[in-house]
């Protein structure tokens, strides 16, 4: 199902800066692999990251929504970007890292999908690749579902309502609201709905063990992952 075809434009200027994700993943990248010459992202979206890091990597990106690809197109020219469904593309090269970050991988509500991405990427790795990715813990579901919607303005008087509803089995819907200035009191409202889900850390874990010889799980926000991680970096390779 292909989502954030509604709010493709007002995703970048809604969620932010995305500076501290890309100084972020650019360490990950040095600490784990600093020959690194070739980047891969996997539901890249409007290439908020990809921004970050071409000036240090050559970077190409794939994700399922056309609008996103637009944006993407437009503000990193240098990427070559693809419309393709993660789960099962093939692009027939390899790439040093291959990267599906901002809880992109929660958006399939099925493990069995999550498998298909870490196959896909394992696929699309060289030798000493890296694969990396993070995840919404599901404690971070769990919390978001049973807190109020939340709201933040944008662009001064736009407004972003996101409304998050524990389905079962794990599946969270995200209820995406823009109320878009237009003129004098006049709003324009965007309807998007979107899902996410979680998945326990040990299934994960027994997941990436069959696939890659190394795992190291961190989170950005403590020293080390702990049961209140909110966030999770996952860095696989042999
Ligand atoms: C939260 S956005 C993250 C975008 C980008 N990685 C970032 O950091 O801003 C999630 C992205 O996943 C994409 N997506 C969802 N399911 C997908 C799939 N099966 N294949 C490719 N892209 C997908 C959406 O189109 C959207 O652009």
């Amino acid at each position: 199902m292909t989502t954030y075809e509604v709010f493709a434009p007002f995703y970048d200027r809604a969620i932010g800066d995305r500076g501290r994700e890309g100084s972020y993943l650019h360490e990950l990248i040095q600490k784990h692999f600093p020959e690194a010459a070739t980047v891969l992202e996997l539901a890249c979206g409007t290439g908020a990251i990809l921004e970050q890091l071409h000036s240090h990597y050559e970077v190409s990106g794939l994700d399922a929504s056309r609008r996103m690809l637009d944006i993407a197109a437009r503000k990193v020219p240098q990427s070559r970007l693809f419309r393709e469904d993660m789960t099962r593309f093939d692009l027939g090269e390899t790439f040093d890292v291959v990267l599906c970050v901002f809880d992109s991988i929660n958006h399939l509500v099925r493990f069995g999908d999550w498998e298909a991405v870490f196959n896909r990427a394992r696929e699309h790795l060289t030798d000493r690749g890296i694969f990396i990715f993070d995840v919404n813990t599901e404690r971070k579901l769990a919390s978001f579902a049973s807190a109020p919607p939340w709201t933040q303005w944008f662009d001064d008087d736009s407004l972003l309502l996101i409304d998050v509803r524990d389905e079962g089995d794990g599946v969270y819907a995200w209820k995406l609201r823009v109320f878009e200035h237009r003129s004098g009191s006049g709003y324009r409202l965007h309807v998007e709905d979107i899902r996410e889900a979680a998945f326990p850390l040990e299934r994960i874990k027994e997941s990436l063990a069959e696939r890659f010889r190394r795992v190291r799980i961190y989170d950005a926000e403590r020293s080390r992952p702990t049961t209140r991680s909110l966030r999770l970096h996952f860095v696989c390779g042999d």
